[in-house]
């Protein structure tokens, strides 16, 4: 089947979707993104992810390049064109084409691409039914981990110290030895308690949607969640550990570093979760996580 892919407005073949030499975004990576998922053919908490793509927007003072409205009305006809059942769309907006120069174009008009991909539920069950493996990294990021921008090359780093370790994803730490998040996920812990610890959202972790309607399945299951920081020490001693995302969703972690994590095995509480997952994305509900990310 031919893909196709949206680039400012024209529905293009996907082998030649393509974007200006002086695109910002390509130059200086100014821009930000949004990946959301598809399954059975509907988006998952599109609203949250949009509110999210909104806060990006403003924080880095981009215009919007078209209404919310409109850019769903895209974002589905991408879906419908490319005939993804279960997948994600990947939406990506720049502040557009200007002749290179740091400071702000002064009437810029951003740019907007989106494209959709199949992706099957094998792996990520796969995972589930397993587990994976985590390493610790040092967070080299900047000072704005809140805003989804595509300036993701510490993120990049990180990943790919996962992977020559055979690992799944890396966790990194601050410089108080607290962990942050994962490269591309929000990292959990379940103490001895059977509480749910996650970093709290601040400008030092991306505010995960997957983190966001989690927190919304958790909370009508009556566990308890508790938002603070917590140590490579304590994530090393866990009982449980687990991460979210919106192409893994809940995925439970057996070892960190060289430390198995309980049994070795997905733990209780984490194949709980995973369950009410599974039950949300196979449901009429699918705006969950709506209204919960903060200004
Ligand atoms: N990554 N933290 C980081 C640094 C991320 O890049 C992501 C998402 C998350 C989880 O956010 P969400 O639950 O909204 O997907 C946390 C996406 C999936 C990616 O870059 O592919």
């Amino acid at each position: 089947m031919n893909r196709i892919a949206y680039v400012n407005g024209q529905y293009t073949a996907h082998h030649a979707a393509a974007v200006h030499v002086e695109d910002r975004g390509y130059q200086f990576s100014d821009g930000v993104y949004e990946v959301i998922p598809v399954v059975a053919g509907k988006q998952i908490d599109s609203v949250g992810h949009m509110e999210r793509l909104a806060r990006s927007l403003s924080e880095l003072r981009i215009p919007a390049p078209m209404s919310e409205r409109a850019m769903n009305l895209v974002i589905n006809e991408v879906i419908r064109r490319n005939r993804v059942r279960n997948g994600y769309v990947y939406l990506q907006v720049t502040r557009g084409v200007a002749p290179r120069d740091h400071a702000f174009p002064t009437d810029p008009d951003s740019a907007l691409v989106i494209y959709a991909r199949p992706k099957s539920s094998a792996a990520r069950k796969s995972n589930a039914e397993t587990g994976v493996a985590v390493i610790t990294v040092p967070d080299q990021r900047w000072a704005r981990r809140d805003i989804k921008t595509v300036s993701l090359l510490p993120n990049c780093l990180a990943k790919q110290a996962a992977k020559e370790a055979g690992a799944y994803e890396a966790f990194m730490y601050d410089r108080e030895g607290m962990i942050t998040e994962g490269s591309s996920t929000n990292a959990w812990i379940v103490d001895q308690e059977g509480r749910l610890i996650t970093r709290p959202a601040s400008n030092d972790i991306l505010n995960g949607v997957t983190r966001l309607a989690l927190m919304a399945l958790v909370e009508e299951a009556g566990l308890e969640i508790v938002e603070r920081p917590f140590s490579v020490e304590e994530l090393r001693s866990a009982r449980e550990v687990f991460l979210t995302s919106s192409s893994g969703m809940a995925t439970p972690v057996v070892k960190v570093d060289d430390r198995v994590i309980g049994n070795g095995r997905p733990g209780s509480v984490t194949c709980g979760i995973m369950e009410r997952f599974e039950s949300y994305v196979s449901g009429d509900e699918t705006e969950i996580a709506a209204g919960r990310i903060s200004a």
